[in-house]
């Protein structure tokens, strides 16, 4: 068991929007990302506020519905949606270890998640334990900002695309 609360839901308009979704980050050109913690096929989270994301258009609604039952479901009244953003990782790409200390809750979506390739690593600060959670494509889990969290190496040849979003 981790050391903080977290939550897993399902996006139940998953099967739904799922192609949408993907069409419309393609279409954008949002860059690739190397650093020394990151290793990234494509994401929006290094561009401007100001450009609209097409994803969004389709994404903000459902979403914030659905989310408005899991935020109810922890006592988090009248959550803020700071950030939307999208990452992809093909083989290889990882996103090493961090938190969102502004954000009070951070959610991933898991809108592409084949077989074999990573699920989010979260780290039990106390006694390094590392918690994997049973995820399968469609889920969104909900952690603290301050849980630190990484995106092992993508070993597979398949492509993996999260929707993360920053909430206070
Ligand atoms: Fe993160």
């Amino acid at each position: 068991m981790p050391d903080f609360p977290y939550v897993i839901s399902h996006f139940d308009k998953h099967i739904q929007l799922k192609k949408q979704l993907l069409q419309a980050f393609k279409e954008q050109k949002f860059p690739g990302v190397k650093n020394n913690n990151e290793l990234i096929y494509k994401t929006d989270w290094y561009t401007e506020k100001d450009v609209q994301r097409e994803y969004l258009k389709i994404f903000y609604d459902p979403i914030t519905e659905h989310m408005s039952h899991v935020f109810n479901s922890i006592k988090h009244d009248n959550p803020i949606y700071q950030t939307f953003w999208v990452t992809q990782y093909k083989k290889n790409h990882t996103f090493g270890k961090h938190h969102h200390r502004q954000s009070s809750w951070v959610s991933i979506y898991y809108l592409e998640l084949p077989k074999n390739t990573p699920i989010t690593h979260f780290l039990n600060v106390f006694n390094e334990d590392v918690f994997v959670p049973n995820i399968v494509e469609g889920d969104i889990i909900t952690v603290p900002g301050f849980v630190w969290h990484w995106s092992p190496v993508n070993i597979s040849n398949k492509t993996k695309t999260v929707i993360s979003f920053n909430v206070e």
